[in-house]
């Protein structure tokens, strides 16, 4: 075997089937990268263990509180704290609400017929609520829809002006004891007696 004069110094005193071994140093970018791995470890450690660093579960928190802040999803949206619900038995106001509820953008009439008799959804036009019967209650019903039921929240998904809730509220308000032909069955289970004055 031959080895050269600078190797002879390296050389270790071991042989395995004719492989001799070199005693060379790593290189010097590998052990720095190794020092800075432990010196990272020990800043990480410190931080997260020792000086209270936060969690993943914290971090997700501060995010979402960030966004929050950001986007302003704390906020109700504008105008609507404050909206008056109302029934208005303003022919004008009752008409932009039959039109709403007609409307190819949200419609409501396919769950609720045509009349507000009801098919998928309830019938809207009888004493029997789900969701209670008051202006702000039908409102909320609208604008939070039941997601899980198949209507969709018309507040945020396909965002309808308050002028228009409350006109689709004093719409179904003008709708009741109308009694329109083939009325969906009262969901008895649920439903309770509730009256729109
Ligand atoms: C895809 C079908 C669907 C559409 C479209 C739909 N709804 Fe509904 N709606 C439902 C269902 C189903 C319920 C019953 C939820 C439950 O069981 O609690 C409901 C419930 C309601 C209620 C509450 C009824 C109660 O008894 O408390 C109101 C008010 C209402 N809808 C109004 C509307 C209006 C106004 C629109 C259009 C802007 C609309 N809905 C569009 C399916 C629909």
């Amino acid at each position: 075997m031959k080895i050269l004069d600078d190797e002879k110094d390296k050389l270790l005193n071991h042989e395995y089937d004719g492989i001799r071994e070199l005693d060379n140093h790593m290189p010097l970018w590998w052990l720095w990268l190794f020092y800075f791995t432990i010196a990272f470890g020990v800043g990480y450690m410190a931080y997260y263990y020792l000086l209270g660093g936060p969690d993943q579960h914290e971090e997700y928190a501060m995010e979402m509180a960030e966004a929050a802040e950001k986007f302003k999803m704390d906020e109700p949206e504008e105008g609507a704290p404050s909206f008056a619900w109302a029934f208005s038995d303003d022919p004008d106001v009752i008409a932009r609400g039959q039109e709403v509820f007609m409307g190819m953008n949200n419609l409501c009439f396919t769950c609720h017929g045509n009349a507000g008799e009801g098919l998928v959804g309830p019938n809207l036009t009888d004493d029997k609520w789900i969701s209670g019967c008051s202006a702000e209650a039908i409102a909320t019903s609208i604008i939070t829809g039941f997601p899980d039921k198949g209507m969709v929240p018309y507040g945020s998904g396909a965002p309808l002006p308050n002028e228009d809730v409350n006109a689709l509220v004093s719409y179904i308000g003008s709708l009741q004891g109308t009694n329109p032909a083939n009325p969906k069955a009262v969901d008895e289970a649920r439903a309770v007696d509730c009256t729109i004055e």
